[in-house]
């Protein structure tokens, strides 16, 4: 195995208390690398106006590996206000450098495994018609489209005369037409087909690679016609080349009904930016939601793993930490996964498995206890003992 030099990006909050002890999970499970640290969030805004200086952007485009923790970002008004003085009324505006990264190396490929873990007190359960219940096994890998769509951006109150022009040219825009600009808000939903195929083919890849017997895209055909239309096109035309995986297509309103009733039913995953966000969450949260939540951000040259979750600042300070470093775990497992280093990631998995099937070292969230620095005294785990458990199992 070639040595490695993976961008380390703890960022602000519990991403800087998460992102070490997945280190030493992929120390101990014999990856062998070198982390260079790279600055980014919100003290990089206060103290230079750029939460993603550009120095972190030069180390991910040389070594093309990054481990992301989490940022802290907050309202514009409110961001501006925090920046030191000497870098106020330059007319600085914060933008979230995470988004930035995904936009800057075109990291459009965002994928998002939710899978249950056997004896996990968070998974999903349903009552069964005799008055019992059930855990049925989820296992789906959502695939989002991470730089098109809702979110790329292009809006605005009070749109440019241009741009009304252009909007008054369609039939359907004539109901808003009097609506005076200020009262006016747009925002786009841009698709292009190169993004379309790119992440359907991603889905079907794993798909493929992984056993699994079908892509469901989920969107919403029926009323966004030109942009859901648009990626079930290129999903029909990629699929041609996967004729062993079926395609399905679900209402994203739909399907967050159906992932409550038979989640065990979707597989491979594939949406729009938004829609993609949306049912992410939700699946994650059959599985045990934000101390479980990992994803990638693939690009072409770049790709950057992260916790799904934030900086959680109201945990970040606490000695011993109490956040659950699984997801940031997990997510190291899918930066393996994506080198290659597949024994090694499944590994790790298995390790996370066996020490929540065990029961015995739970962190808060598992307890579903109340965060706050009594947790430990309840019973729960501190995050360093979770970890030495996942190692301990690596052994
Ligand atoms: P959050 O994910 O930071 O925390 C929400 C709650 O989830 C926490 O209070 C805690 O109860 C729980 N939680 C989160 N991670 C956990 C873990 N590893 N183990 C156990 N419990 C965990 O989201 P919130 O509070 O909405 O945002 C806090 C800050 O994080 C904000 O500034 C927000 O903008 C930022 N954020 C950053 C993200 C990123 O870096 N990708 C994603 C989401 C939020
Ligand atoms: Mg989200």
């Amino acid at each position: 195995m070639a040595r490695r030099t993976v961008v380390s990006m703890p960022g602000d909050g519990i991403g800087q208390t998460v992102l070490p002890e997945a280190i030493r999970v992929l120390d101990a499970v014999g990856f062998e690398s070198d982390y260079v640290h790279a600055d980014i969030g919100w003290e990089f805004w206060i103290t230079e106006g750029n939460p993603l200086p550009e120095r972190t952007v030069d180390l991910l485009a040389e070594h093309g590996l990054g481990l992301f923790g989490a940022i802290t970002s907050k309202p514009k008004n409110e961001a501006t206000s925090e920046l030191s003085p000497e870098l106020q009324g330059q007319g600085l505006v914060y933008y979230s450098p995470i988004v930035g990264l995904r936009q800057r190396f075109n990291l459009d490929v965002s994928i998002r495994p939710c899978r249950s873990f056997p004896g996990n007190p968070l998974n999903f359960i349903r009552r069964t018609a005799d008055g019992g219940w059930e855990e049925p096994n989820v296992d789906s890998v959502i695939f989002r489209q991470n730089t098109e769509g809702l979110y790329g951006g292009v809006e605005w109150t009070d749109p440019p005369r241009v741009v009304r022009d252009a909007f008054e040219s369609h039939a359907k825009f004539k109901r808003f037409a009097d609506t005076p600009g200020p009262d006016l808000a747009i925002s786009s939903r841009i698709f292009t087909r190169r993004a379309c195929a790119r992440i359907t083919r991603a889905a079907f890849e794993y798909a493929a690679r992984h056993d699994y017997p079908s892509v469901t895209v989920c969107e919403k055909p029926n009323v966004l016609r030109e942009t859901s239309g648009m990626l079930e096109e290129e999903a029909r035309k990629v699929q041609a080349d996967y004729p062993d995986i079926q395609l399905w297509s679900t209402n994203i309103d739909a399907q967050m009904m159906w992932l409550t009733k038979s989640p065990e039913n979707y597989s491979v995953i594939v949406a729009g930016n938004m829609f993609g966000d949306i049912v992410s969450d939700a699946f994650a949260g059959l599985v045990g939601g934000l101390g479980f939540a990992c994803s990638a951000n693939i690009g072409d040259e770049v790709a950057v793993f992260e916790p799904t979750h934030g900086s959680a600042p109201k945990y970040a300070d606490l000695v011993p930490s109490i956040v659950n470093p699984i997801a940031m775990v997990l997510t190291a497992a899918m930066l393996l996964d994506h080198i290659g280093e597949i024994d090694r990631g499944n590994a790790v998995r298995e390790a996370v498995a066996a020490v929540v099937a065990d029961g015995s070292v739970r962190a808060y969230d598992m307890l579903r206890l109340p965060g706050g620095p009594d947790v430990l005294a309840k019973g729960a785990a501190s995050t360093s003992e979770i970890t030495d458990a996942i190692i301990a199992r690596l052994a």
